[in-house]
């Protein structure tokens, strides 16, 4: 087994969601918004994200992919789509949990768009700031990471460690 260094604690983690959940609640009050949720990463924060958000949310999911192992392979694979009829009109927030090259989220922002929502907002866990080859940035980085391949909290290494209730970084 690898050791793994902790980054983020439990505790860390639910207290920064507290915080963006009530931001966003503070823009979109009591208007239906529909959370897009990108499976399988930000499954685990979006579920406790949204259990602090008191607005009326509703769920939506998508599955899109770009990496094996460490590395992305830049090309993004959409294999779970939305629905036109779910999104047209809507107030979306993308929620991701990790935001690297920057190629997921362009991608995302541009598919909801050409989906007709009424706006859209990102809200990411993670944010490699540094990393980015597209000039994009989400509306919110709940934390800004160095270039560092993190695991844990719905993060993957080749599938492994998403269950992790902290976010950490194998040791090697
Ligand atoms: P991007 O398109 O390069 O911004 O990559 C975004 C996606 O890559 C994320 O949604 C993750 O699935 C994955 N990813 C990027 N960095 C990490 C990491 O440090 N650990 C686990 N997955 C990562
Ligand atoms: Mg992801």
């Amino acid at each position: 087994m690898e050791k793994i260094r902790v980054l983020f604690e439990e505790k860390e983690l639910q207290e920064r969601e507290e915080e963006i959940a009530n931001e966003l609640y503070k823009i979109y009050g009591d208007k239906p918004v529909k959370f897009l949720i990108t499976l399988k990463g930000a499954t685990f924060f979006a579920c406790d994200l949204l259990k602090k958000y008191k607005g009326d949310a509703r769920l939506e999911f998508l599955r899109v992919s770009s990496y094996e192992g460490e590395n992305s392979t830049g090309e993004i694979k959409l294999s779970l789509p939305l629905k036109e009829e779910n999104i047209k009109g809507e107030d979306v927030v993308i929620l991701e949990d990790i935001v690297d090259t920057g190629k997921t989220l362009e991608f995302l922002r541009s598919y909801v768009n050409s989906l007709g929502a009424k706006s859209v907002r990102e809200c990411t866990l993670l944010d490699k700031k540094t990393r980015r080859t597209v000039d994009i940035q989400p509306t919110y980085s709940c934390f800004v990471i160095d270039d560092l391949f993190v695991i844990g909290y719905g993060l993957d290494y080749d599938q492994k460690y998403r269950n992790l209730p902290y976010i950490g970084v194998v040791e090697k």
